[in-house]
């Protein structure tokens, strides 16, 4: 590198990025309705059993939904779905049937009460294990019980292909798509790629 990079140190903060933005489908068991909860603060945290986790702000009404259900479906948004996805993740499902102002159409789980979402090509049905208060936000340890795939998006050999549709990204603040492909796992090491 010709020129040196300074770099400028700032308090640590919430700067991860990019990070996923997923509508979250909750409800439909223990008296409550469906909802939808747009998250950004998920991830994938262990493969066998497979597992993710979301973090949840305790004012949100998809909280005490999530924590007294013990389930909730993480569902994948194109590209194309950016303002669904946005909307619900300002509107209170406490106001607002979200599934209704969307037009997003709710599908019975396989593994959970929980709805998930038909427009979405991939949705993860979770069964909740542990909560883990942090501060701001309670974590959600969830085992994912089940996967729903829409048809469109499995490959002749069987294989899930989502290059068909852009995923949404979201990026300190700004929503992408994904864009390009620009190489697969362990292909630096590849004798074609030198
Ligand atoms: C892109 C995006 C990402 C968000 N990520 C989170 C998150 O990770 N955790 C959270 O508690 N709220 C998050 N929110 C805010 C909630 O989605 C928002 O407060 C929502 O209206 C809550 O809905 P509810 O009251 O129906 O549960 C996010 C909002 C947006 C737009």
């Amino acid at each position: 590198m010709d020129k040196e990079v300074k770099k400028v140190v700032w308090q640590g903060s919430t700067q991860l990025a990019p990070v996923p933005a997923v509508l979250i489908g909750c409800g439909g068991s223990c008296g409550y309705k469906n909802n939808l909860i747009t998250v950004a603060w998920a991830g994938i945290i262990n493969s066998d059993k497979p597992m993710m986790s979301i973090s949840i702000r305790r004012e949100r009404y998809s909280y005490n939904i999530i924590k007294e259900t013990k389930e909730f479906s993480c569902n994948l948004p194109t590209a194309a779905m950016a303002a669904k996805v946005d909307y619900c993740g300002v509107v209170s499902g406490r106001k607002v049937d979200k599934f209704k102002e969307t037009g997003l159409t709710a599908l019975a789980g396989n593994s959970i009460k929980s709805p998930i979402v038909e427009e979405c090509p991939l949705s993860l049905e979770c069964q909740v294990f542990d909560v883990i208060p942090l501060g701001s936000h309670d974590l959600f340890l969830a085992e994912i019980t089940a996967i729903q795939v829409s048809e469109d998006f499995i490959s002749e050999n069987n294989k899930l292909d989502l290059d068909k549709e852009n995923l949404l990204a979201y990026c300190h603040g700004s929503y992408y798509n994904l864009g390009e492909k620009i190489g697969s796992f362990g292909f630096s090491v590849k004798k074609s790629h030198k």
